[in-house]
């Protein structure tokens, strides 16, 4: 075989548009997800979710339905595996709701009260749907507002402290020429990936082997062990392709039935979720309501910045959006206040969606910064130029790199903002009034410790085995490209094996850190193997692996603000007759840190930004108070952006080399949508002359607002 050539980079792999390595597997066919593994003597388990929304399950009567063909189990509260959901994760304690079948209490509409099992899907569906269950009903309490009872500061943590505080709110707002105080709300949005979550579980020789759908196979099998009681080692997850996550596939209640009933059975069991399902199972985003105040000089320069937020958790574990994290990175006043507060309600527990915290705070934050501009008469753009911080406004610490104003020049550009008149409501077309709109996005760019290792195989190709994720975002071919580029051979030459939790410990799919983290790791067992190279002669049969570990160079990392930036750009057209908003196009540059591969890069990118438009106008999930259950949970009822709703959208980018990456990476994963939804919300204002402060933007919102005009 040849040795890999000292300099790295001598491919141009790194920073040139690839394919996806398993692009044809996908489009094929061939590519297996999750529900699709064939096993022998396969069994199917089916979820029944409470139908009440508070209560105590009084009766499970599963005696009929074990009379109906293929059923062979009907686990529920009374007779399921124990399971020990008291320990302390990767991510803290479990959400209680992974703790399936333990307790007779039903905190939320469609929490799992039993699992059927059956020899087909079919006969598991038709049994689920049979049984009945009986109920001790309480009236939920699911009413968010702001201003409501029970709203509480949780107690946050050095990282991440629920309320930051420095000088004087009021004397700052009674000193200042300008201000704005208003509210502002999202609603509750969910993941809506693809692919739905599914489980296979079997026992293999006292090994319990899981083959799922997830954004991190060895978290999953970690915190499945600690649950089962069992040693790490004897539970393997493998998690091949991935339809989409967004922070929804972690341990969710389907693995932990897979393995019960396995365990129970004896034999491999299947648990695959109906879309319905996941509205309650896997997490969503809470909903949201924000309270800012903006005070300013007359020239814009700010003075105050107070952002309260507020969202939902449920009555049995404590979620917090990070909402108020926005103002902590992007803006400083004199006085400035930001604050998490929290509301426990008779709901699913909120979690992690695309842009936690950002998405939704960076709505309030940078339609206020909009209201603002206009306020002060100055350019909305020229109003952030002239906001920038010189460091972290809570922390005091320096950025690693802080490159907002290039995007923002770079977009302003090209956009034609230039041409832009600031007064509302005077562009016509026909019946569309026109107007543009602009926000800012930052997201952390973080790190953490992965392993991994890479074998040179005698026939001259190289092996990497590292617990990454792929869940749609390119990663696979991104970590090719980074291990060509480091070798400095083609990409064609490495085989790139992931999900698979026997690989060791690598960071997840989350946080927009993934790519990042695997790379380092990846990259570091580069130059591991390089050095056993080096030292000549053969190379055996089974190959010579080199392994890596990031933890210590990770921890070494000096303390800095480290984010991705960003500079968000949209057009709408309004009709104010019939409330239709259309968008008529999109831009966002970004400073993201060195790009490993364009072609996925930008696609992460652009579907941030088709989020954010969703988000701005369509994505909603309605709660009725009375039954404290959905209405409509599908992608009927549940509004995504289609294909007709989305224009050109544009995604870019300035130089942006993080220079305490070894290979200069940040993330692309989140930030695409941070601003998006504020953007498109500034550009309808820009448009009719109307504030909405309230997504989404829905036809019927438009119309009332144009009435009271
Ligand atoms: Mo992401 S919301 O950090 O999976």
């Amino acid at each position: 075989m040849t040795t890999p050539t000292k300099t790295a980079g001598a491919t141009g792999a790194l920073g040139t548009s690839y394919r996806r390595v398993e692009g044809r597997e996908k489009v094929t066919g061939a590519a297996r997800y999750a529900a699709d593994f064939p096993a022998a003597d396969l069994a199917h388990g089916w979820l029944v979710l409470s139908t009440v929304a508070r209560g105590r399950v009084r009766a499970v009567e599963s005696g009929p339905v074990l009379q109906m063909p293929g059923v062979l189990a009907v686990l529920h509260h009374g007779n399921a595996p124990r399971v020990d959901a008291d320990y302390v994760g990767l991510l803290g304690k479990p959400d209680p709701t992974v703790a399936v079948f333990q307790h007779d209490r039903v905190p939320f509409a469609g929490w799992p009260v039993a699992l059927v099992v059956a020899e087909t899907p079919e006969q598991a569906r038709e049994a689920a749907e049979a049984l009945v269950v009986r109920y001790d009903e309480e009236a939920p309490d699911v009413a968010f507002s702001a201003g409501r009872p029970g709203v509480y500061t949780p107690e946050g943590n050095p990282r991440m402290p629920a309320e930051t505080t420095k000088g004087d709110l009021e004397a700052s707002l009674a000193a200042s020429a300008a201000v704005v105080d208003a509210e502002y709300t999202t609603p509750e949005e969910h993941h809506a990936m693809m692919e739905p979550h599914a489980a296979l579980a079997h026992w293999d020789g006292g090994r319990l082997e899981i083959l799922d759908s997830n954004q991190g196979s060895r978290w999953v099998a970690e915190e499945l062990a600690k649950l089962f009681s069992l040693d790490v080692a004897s539970v393997r997850v493998r998690s091949e392709h991935v339809g989409g996550a967004f922070g929804s596939k972690g341990i969710r209640p389907h693995q932990v039935c897979a393995v019960m009933a396995a365990t129970v059975l004896q034999r491999p069991v299947r648990v695959a979720l109906t879309r319905r399902q996941m509205f309650s199972l896997v997490g969503y985003r809470s909903p949201t309501a924000h309270r800012v105040r903006l005070g300013a000089d007359r020239d814009g320069r700010l003075r105050v910045f107070d952002h309260q937020a507020l969202n939902q958790t449920s009555t049995i574990h404590e979620f917090v959006e990070q909402s108020a994290s926005v103002g902590r990175t992007m803006y400083d006043a004199d006085a400035h206040h930001t604050v998490n507060r929290v509301v426990r309600l008779d709901v699913p527990t909120p979690t992690w969606v695309r842009g936690p915290g950002e998405a939704p705070g960076s709505f309030a934050v940078e339609c206020a910064l909009d209201e603002l501009a206009e306020k002060c008469g100055v350019d909305p753009v020229a109003l952030r130029a002239r906001n920038e911080p010189q460091a972290g406004p809570v922390s005091g610490l320096p950025f690693s790199s802080r490159n907002v104003l290039a995007c923002f020049e770079e977009g302003a550009r090209r956009f034609g903002w230039a041409d832009r008149d600031p007064r509302p409501g005077v562009r016509r077309e026909g019946r569309w009034l026109l107007g543009t709109g602009t926000a800012a996005a930052s997201f952390p760019s973080g790190v953490a410790p992965s392993t991994a290792a890479m074998t040179a195989e005698p026939d001259g190709t190289f092996t990497v085995r590292i617990t990454a994720a792929d869940v749609g975002t390119g990663a696979r071919t991104a970590l090719t490209l980074v291990a060509a580029d480091a070798l400095g051979v083609a990409p064609e030459r490495i085989r790139m094996r992931i999900a698979d939790s026997d690989f060791g410990q690598a960071m997840v799919a989350g946080g927009s850190m993934g790519t990042r983290s695997w790379a380092w790791a990846v990259r570091t067992a580069v130059r591991e193997l390089r050095d056993r190279l080096d030292l000549g002669g053969d190379i055996p049969p089974q190959g010579i692996t080199a392994r890596a570990d990031t933890t210590e160079a990770v921890a070494a990392l000096s303390q800095k603000e480290r984010h991705s930036f960003g500079a968000q750009f949209a057009e709408v057209a309004v009709d104010v007759t019939t409330g239709e908003v259309r968008v008529r196009r999109m831009l966002g540059i970004f400073a993201a840190g060195r790009i490993v591969n364009p072609l996925t890069a930008r696609s992460q990118l652009v579907g941030g930004m088709i989020w954010g438009l969703s988000m701005a106008l369509h994505e909603e999930a309605v709660r009725d108070r009375t039954s404290g259950a959905h209405v409509g949970p599908d992608l009927a009822g549940y509004h995504i952006a289609a294909h007709a709703d989305v224009p050109v959208v544009e995604a870019d980018w300035v130089d942006d080399p993080d220079e305490d990456d070894p290979i200069g990476l940040k993330g692309v994963g989140e930030i695409g949508i941070v601003g998006a939804a504020a953007a498109v919300a500034n550009a309808v204002w820009h448009a009719t002359g109307v504030r909405h402060r309230h997504l989404p933007i829905r036809p019927d919102r438009v119309l009332a607002a144009a009435r009271n005009a």
